[in-house]
């Protein structure tokens, strides 16, 4: 398999880790690049499922090497309850590397979190997973983050603490009320972080990852979120603080972007989001109930509703544009087997002036003035979950899927209509 990055091409929640997980079988290393456990991935493996935070979704294969990447974000608590639950199901963990260079994830970072969730009024919300995750990255990049190769040198820690915990603390007590944390506090956290990461840390990640290019190893790169949370090309400020996109790929996994050779987005055949911020096609009537009932969509991570809503082809051209993407893998075409009819929209009315947008507006504040502009499609009812070849599939939803790749410049490779690994369609 050639080198291939999976990203998600919406709002997040598209079915990236079921693709992640097959594709995966023809991989030699799986790495997740961005975020951290505010990702929930779900495999469904012969009838059995997982649920995976922080763990590549290739973790299901025994001969893989699977990396946690430098650019996420790690709660050592989640990681640990994960290892378990793996453990528990037999799963061989010998494959599982994480980078020293990953951020850690402390408890101030998600008591800040979730003080900024529960007390922000109106627009200010953002709807975060409450993880932390926000809080984590700001100290990264304003050089005040704890790294995995921190946990395992005590001096450089505790001389690292004297700079970081003062002001932390004066932040916590101050800005929110909050309760501080001593010295002994955190250097006793991070002895516990240490050992739950300690059999798993990838030291020698560059010869592997030298080794890797140069014996034409297969790597998959595994995105969490979506290209609509991109903290650069998202609906800024309602994204997450990483880049899910293409390009994170690189910045996250250690490997450049000459190594990268297909980028496959993923897609629902309809959309979600969780959390606030602008979603032109959302439903909220009878529709988008339907849609929430018939796929299960309740969040992997937070249990909460997701919004749904009809296949946005801005939103989906936009995706390709900026993360390159070289194909669209399509899921979740059988949740609509028994619609009448399925709406796509194809650009944007601005009800202000009659403006017509057919590129992405990345103004969130105009989007409150903007309708879509849709087409609609007759459905097919029929139950196409045992359908494996492309040619079987039922007329109407082949028109649809052409008609798709028309709006958004790039082929459906992949079509996947139900959860299970072998529900899935390559063309
Ligand atoms: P991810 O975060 O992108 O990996 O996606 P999630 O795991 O959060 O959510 C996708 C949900 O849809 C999971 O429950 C999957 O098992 C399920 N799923 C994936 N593909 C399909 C599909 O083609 N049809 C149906 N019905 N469910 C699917
Ligand atoms: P996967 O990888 C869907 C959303 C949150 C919120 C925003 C910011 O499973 O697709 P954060 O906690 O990251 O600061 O929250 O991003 N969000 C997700 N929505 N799927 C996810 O991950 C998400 N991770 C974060 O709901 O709107
Ligand atoms: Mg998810």
């Amino acid at each position: 398999m050639d080198n291939t990055v999976v990203i998600g091409a919406q709002w997040g929640d598209e079915g990236k880790a079921k693709i992640t997980d097959i594709l995966a079988e023809n991989a030699d290393i799986i790495i997740r690049y961005q975020g951290g456990c505010n990702a929930g991935h779900t495999v469904v493996a012969d009838g059995k499922t997982f649920k995976f935070h922080l763990i590549p979704s290739g973790i299901l294969y025994k001969d893989k090497l699977c990396f946690i990447g430098a650019g996420t974000v790690i709660y050592p608590e989640v990681l640990a309850q994960e290892i378990e639950d793996l453990k528990k199901d037999n799963i061989n963990l010998s494959g599982l590397k994480i980078s020293p260079l990953a951020s850690i994830t402390m408890p101030y970072h998600i008591d800040i979190d979730g003080y900024s969730e529960d007390n922000a009024k109106g627009s200010a919300k953002i709807g975060t997973t409450k993880k932390g995750i926000g809080p984590t990255y700001t100290d990264k990049i304003s050089r005040h983050g704890i790294k995995v190769q921190d946990l395992f040198d005590e001096d450089g820690l505790s001389k690292k603490l004297d700079n970081i915990l003062p002001l932390k603390n004066k932040e916590l007590t101050m800005v929110y009320g909050l309760k501080e944390y001593t010295k002994e506090e955190i250097m006793n956290l991070c002895k516990k972080y240490a050992e739950i990461i300690k059999s798993y840390v990838c030291n020698d990640w560059q010869k592997i990852f030298h080794e890797a290019i140069k014996n034409k190893k297969s790597i998959l790169f595994e995105g969490a979120q979506g290209v609509m949370l991109d903290v650069d090309w998202g609906t800024y400020p309602y994204v997450t603080s990483s880049n899910p996109v293409a390009g994170g790929a690189c910045t996250g996994s250690g490997f450049g972007p000459n190594v990268m050779k297909e980028i496959i987005g993923v897609s629902k055949a309809y959309i979600t989001r969780v959390g606030e911020g602008p979603f032109a096609t959302e439903l909220n009537d009878e529709v988008g109930e339907k849609i929430r009932n018939i796929g299960h969509e309740f969040g992997t991570t937070t249990g909460r509703p997701r919004r749904t809503g009809w296949f946005d082809a801005v939103v989906a051209k936009y995706g390709v544009l900026v993360s390159g993407l070289t194909s669209m893998a399509l899921t979740k075409l059988d949740v609509f087997d028994t619609f009448d009819e399925i709406k796509v929209c194809t650009a944007y009315k601005d009800t202000r002036n009659g403006d017509v947008y057919e590129y992405y507006p990345t103004n969130v504040n105009i989007h409150e003035y903007l309708e879509p502009i849709y087409e609609t499609h007759a459905g097919w009812k029929t139950d196409i979950s045992k359908i494996r070849k492309y040619e079987d599939l039922p007329e109407n939803a082949k028109k649809y899927i052409s008609r798709l790749e028309e709006l958004m410049g790039v082929k459906i490779s992949i079509v996947s209509v139900g959860p299970d690994r072998d529900q899935t369609i390559f063309r």
